[in-house]
């Protein structure tokens, strides 16, 4: 076994996984992240609750961490992420305050985060799961105290503050075309006319094994019409427990048709799963009796999936 890693490279995609600060001491964990991907992406250690959790009290030692593995193994760095409505802390989401103050808090936020990595990320997941499954604005705290422009203005201070990094918005259940899917174009659009420097979309990628949609392709193409970049941020495609050959074969299937349909499109630059094994996915822990969703095992066994993305490559 070679790994995704070289492969991946000589294709110039960036296949990435979710890495965990604390899980980068175990050697086979490290050795794997490492051998198999070019890209890291850090799985809660750049979340607003971890870099800021009380106001002016920034604590980055587990996103140097991840940072300093990534630039051992000279693997490139998705952050993750800017502004988003969840493992946001308390004293941002319930502080009351008014537009102009969530603004400077926002603003202070990006610059100090995306500001201390500064040349060292190359794309950032600015704004996170910006929409509702309808395809309009998910209410939150953001978008409660600053309409829609709250996208535009983080984007705007995150270009200031590293005109070199890519800028993405991320979200989940947009794989396909949808109303979710059509609430994001409209949005890139809509950023693309007024000027704002937004460089990508990020697909998600959290899935169900038999539940791929078709048109993920077509969908990605959208996108990179406008002239944008696509990644695939966060694949997973998960299961009911327990682990059968026949889900596993579809699982493989799957894979392959996320993988062939990125490969397909020239603006898709990338595709990262979310976690390095089974053993270390959010999947078990949110999804009730679902899992297995990564292509290598609890064991560090490669499974049929795996197989998969290794010949799509
Ligand atoms: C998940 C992490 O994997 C978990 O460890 C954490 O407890 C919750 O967040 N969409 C995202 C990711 O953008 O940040 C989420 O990560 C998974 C869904």
């Amino acid at each position: 076994q070679s790994g995704l890693r070289e492969p991946a490279d000589r294709l110039g995609l960036r296949m990435g996984t979710a890495v965990s600060a604390h899980l980068l001491d175990q050697q086979v964990y490290s050795d794997t992240a490492a051998t198999e991907f070019n890209t890291i992406t850090h799985e809660n250690s750049l979340k607003w609750e971890s870099v800021q959790p009380q106001r002016g009290q920034y604590s980055f030692a587990n996103a140097d961490r991840v940072m300093e593995f990534a630039q051992a193994n000279d693997q490139q760095v998705h952050g993750h992420t800017l502004v988003w409505h969840s493992q946001l802390p308390s004293w941002v989401e319930d502080g009351g305050f008014s537009a102009p103050e969530l603004t400077d808090i926002t603003t202070e936020h990006i610059e100090t985060t995306m500001g201390r990595y500064a040349g060292e990320i190359a794309t950032w997941d600015v704004v996170n799961e910006p929409f509702n499954e309808d395809g309009t604005f998910r209410d939150s705290v953001f978008h409660r105290t600053l309409g829609e422009d709250y996208v535009a203005q983080a984007l705007t201070t995150a270009d200031a503050v590293d005109p070199d990094a890519r800028l993405f918005v991320n979200d989940y259940n947009i794989e396909g075309i949808n109303a979710k899917s059509d609430g994001m174009y409209a949005l890139a659009r809509s950023l693309l006319d007024q000027g704002v420097p937004l460089d990508g979309i990020g697909i998600q990628g959290h899935l169900i094994a038999g539940q791929v949609p078709g048109d993920i392709r077509q969908n990605i193409e959208r996108f990179t019409d406008l002239g944008l970049e696509v990644v695939i941020t966060e694949l997973d495609i998960r299961m009911d427990l327990p682990v059968t050959q026949a889900k596993l074969d579809q699982q493989a299937a799957d894979y392959a048709r996320v993988m062939d349909a990125c490969l397909a499109v020239p603006g898709c630059s990338g595709v990262s799963v979310w976690g390095v094994t089974d053993a270390h996915s959010w999947v078990p822990d949110v999804f009730e009796g679902q899992g297995a969703a990564l292509p290598i095992d609890e064991a560090y066994e490669p499974k049929p999936a795996y197989w998969a993305v290794s010949e799509a490559l």
